[in-house]
């Protein structure tokens, strides 16, 4: 399958979507290998260029369920399984029947101290022959130098160049705590791309600072032309950067090319939700109950005339749907939008005292509903 390789001088971003692997990672989530082939099939409906299905070498679930996805998806898209640069947990891969790998070993002094218990040059070792094991075997390898973004800066480029020299095909940076800024990540992806080359150069961020997607679309501004997203932002801590945000502010606001089917985004985060058991946030951009909710007057009376006055994304780009709500902040022209929506006419005067019952309610803690504002209207049309 084409991978794209010419990705990297062009406009086109790549979409790997780690919801199957880091998002499952998250506590309390483990999906069914039904669900995983639910996810699945949904995320090549919309457009994902890549699916990170599993650690096969991680638990006898994951590696059937890595091969299953495979099964049903491969011939629409790739999949990749993730695998630490050892011979064990690539021959995992291998097994599972796999031809994409993302290899991994750490590379801040942290980690290789206290985790892996290497020196640099024992590290240094084992990404040459891991990713030339990989490569031997066919596989398209996609390496990570885990923790890079604290990493020393002149060994993680020194790693990276290792892995290109022993064959990696593209190059992932993840910032594995989420401790990057947009402006420090920028500039560290702007050396990465400057040694990878023709390699493509990809960005993996955790949202521990809530900067996940800002830093995600700083990497794609400075070069990469891969992002790993998971949908709804499930993942390790306070997660991955999200999927929908990401895919939205690289189309809308930086004008990239991508293959998402965007219109997809809102039945997609739902179906992730539900078979997670995790709830969209309400205030979730995007995909959110109210991403496209209005209720001051003000607002309402301008999205009614052109939703673009308070509406950046039009909710059926991504799925979603609009919401004019009722409440204490409420005006005329939403009310009467929301009463003709539901066949009732009201003139001027009558609208006036329906709101005014509108907001006394709200005032004193009640939710109105647009069957409440109905019901109101009536009572005053019968009295
Ligand atoms: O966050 C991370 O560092 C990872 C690696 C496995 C790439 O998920
Ligand atoms: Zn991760």
């Amino acid at each position: 399958m084409e991978w794209c390789k010419g990705c990297v001088f062009s406009n086109k971003v790549r979409i790997l979507d780690t919801t199957l692997r880091d998002g499952e990672q998250a506590p309390g989530i483990d999906f069914t290998v039904e669900q995983k082939v639910r996810i699945a099939n949904q995320l090549v409906k919309l457009g994902v260029d890549v699916i990170e299905a599993g650690f096969p070498a991680s638990s006898e679930g994951d590696f059937i369920a890595t091969k299953k996805i495979l099964e049903e998806v491969g011939d629409k898209t790739e999949v990749i399984g993730l695998a630490r640069a050892n011979k064990n947990d690539i021959d995992k891969v291998i097994e599972a029947g796999l031809s994409s790998i993302h290899v991994f070993i750490a590379t801040s002094e942290i980690h290789m101290k206290y985790k892996l218990k290497m020196t640099r040059e024992e590290v240094l070792d084992r990404i040459y022959e891991s990713v030339s094991y990989a490569k031997s075997h066919g596989l398209i390898v996609e390496f990570s130098p885990e923790d890079a973004t604290r990493s020393e800066e002149d060994f993680l480029l020194t790693a990276i160049k290792t892995a290109i020299q022993a064959g990696a095909d593209r190059i992932n940076i993840p910032d594995t705590v989420g401790v990057m800024t947009p402006f420090t990540f920028y500039d560290l992806i702007k050396k990465v791309v400057n040694v990878a080359g023709d390699k493509i150069v990809s960005v993996h961020c955790h949202n521990d600072f809530g900067l996940a997607t800002a830093n995600s679309i700083a990497g794609v501004a400075a070069g990469a032309r891969q992002v790993h997203v998971t949908v709804n932002g499930i993942g390790e801590r306070a997660g991955n950067a999200s999927l929908e945000e990401v895919v939205m502010a690289l189309k809308k606001l930086m004008h990239y090319d991508l293959n998402i089917k965007t219109w997809l985004l809102y039945e997609t985060s739902k179906l992730v939700s539900e078979l997670s058991g995790i709830p969209i946030p309400y205030f979730k951009a995007i995909v959110g109950e109210n991403a496209f909710g209005h209720e001051a007057g003000i607002h309402v009376h301008g999205v009614i005339e052109n939703p673009a006055t308070y509406e950046p994304i039009s909710p059926e780009e991504v799925g979603n749907f609009r919401r004019l709500a009722l409440g204490k902040h409420s005006g005329i022209h939403g009310l009467k939008k929301i009463l003709e929506d539901q066949g009732i006419h009201l003139d001027d005067n009558k609208l006036r005292i329906v709101l005014m019952e509108i907001k006394k309610k709200a005032e004193s803690g009640e939710k109105i509903s647009a069957e409440d504002a109905r019901n109101i209207a009536i009572k005053l049309l019968n009295s």
